[in-house]
């Protein structure tokens, strides 16, 4: 059975990070993977998390299973961070092997209740949604979402797809730092989403992997909150990935909001599926996180150090689109408008390809920059890479 197996091709993020690391050059940029760095280009070790990690030390408490569902207080601060003060909404949550665990989990789950529905994910995407939801044996369709000839969130094609759909389809959104586009629907647009989910009777599934980066913790989780306030049951894939600078724990957390379902019921189905997949979380990184969000102090470190990486993706943005101004006139106000870690450059695949073998400057090949890899000492040859392969 193993003869006759089909070549795959490299995973267009993964596999460009891996190019990335083997190349030989000094001035390689990294702009492709979406891993936030700091000033001096490298992954930080946050304050908080290194005080977390000396308490859990301290502590030295044996490795033992974690429960299924994961450690309740654990459950209960993602509960907070995610919902804030909606706490009497019907919302059962789990410990998950980080967000792409949450939206495997979340898959599973939609497959066993609802087998015959598609998931409609905004065109473009974060290259694995599709492969997750595809392997978990769901259909899968898009509908638009980036309008190329103003830069900006297609509200008008996004509600003519989804106003058509039957009740139960699967709408799969990202809350805040749409990845790859950075582009975010503004309160208005997600009302009116909202209106056309609730009439249509449509499920969202929310992938929240940045919340902090855009405005911050309380405003980027603003559309979930404003989903739960309307009744609407939805689910939340939580990665505390990129906010704790927590990549190799794998930690997250999905959440399901599920008005009229008995919790039990909903907890159990969950646990089962963890079950037969993972069995239990690891405990690590939740431990460390646990430990920040259940710490006044602690947690109100982690929230400035959020805050600052926040603002460093900012000014990078505004350094970029200087720079770019500066070598190519008007063009590029896209940087400043578009939230998170990444943007949408809009370059085309040959352009990307000679932006890697003429300058070392990798992207990702839909043209995605990761804004957070750029500092002080990198950034005029990437404005410079980025005006050779425009002009
Ligand atoms: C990304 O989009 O670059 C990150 O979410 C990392 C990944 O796993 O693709």
């Amino acid at each position: 059975m193993f003869d006759q197996l089909p070549a795959h091709a490299d995973d267009p993020i993964l596999g460009l990070f891996e190019a990335y690391k083997a190349d030989p050059r000094p001035h390689k940029v990294n702009l492709g993977i979406g891993i936030y760095c700091d000033e001096q280009g490298r992954v930080p070790v946050l304050a908080s998390v290194r005080a977390a990690r000396a308490l859990l030390a301290e502590a030295d408490a044996p490795s033992v299973y974690a429960p299924t569902e994961g450690a309740q207080p654990y459950r209960d601060a993602v509960r907070r961070l995610v919902f804030g003060e909606l706490e009497t909404a019907p919302i059962v949550v789990v410990q998950t092997v980080a967000g792409t665990g949450a939206l495997k989990t979340g898959a599973d789950l939609l497959k066993d209740l609802s087998p015959e529905a598609t998931v409609w994910m905004p065109d473009p995407t974060w290259a694995n949604h599709a492969a997750i939801f595809e392997g978990a044996g769901l259909r899968v369709d898009h509908y638009p979402y980036y309008d190329g000839r103003t830069g900006g969130f297609d509200l008008d094609g996004a509600i003519a797809t989804l106003g058509k759909l039957p009740a139960g389809d699967i709408v799969l959104l990202h809350p805040c730092c749409h990845n790859p586009t950075g582009v975010d629907p503004s309160h208005d647009e997600w009302r009116a989403l909202f209106d056309t989910i609730a009439q249509r009777g449509l499920l969202p599934f929310f992938d929240m992997a940045y919340q902090g980066f855009a405005q911050g913790v309380d405003e980027d989780a603003w559309a979930v909150r404003e989903c739960v306030r309307r009744g609407i049951a939805c689910l939340v894939a939580s990665s505390f990935s990129k906010i704790f600078s927590l990549y190799g724990e794998r930690v997250g957390a999905l959440a399901v909001h599920a008005p009229g379902a008995d919790a039990a019921r909903l907890l159990g189905r969950l646990k089962l599926g963890i079950r037969r997949s993972y069995s239990c979380p690891p405990g690590q990184g939740a431990a460390l996180v646990q430990a920040i969000l259940s710490d006044r102090a602690l947690e109100s470190q982690w929230r400035a150090e959020l805050e600052a990486m926040r603002l460093r993706m900012r000014a990078m943005r505004t350094a970029l689109h200087r720079a770019l101004h500066r070598a190519l006139g008007p063009g590029s106000d896209y940087l400043v408008a578009q939230h998170g870690m990444f943007s949408y450059t809009g370059l085309a695949p040959a352009r990307i390809d000679a932006m890697r073998e003429r300058f070392g400057v990798y992207l990702v090949g839909s043209g995605r920059l990761c804004v957070a890899g750029l500092n002080a000492s990198n950034i005029e040859r990437v404005s410079a890479a980025l005006a050779a392969v425009r002009a």
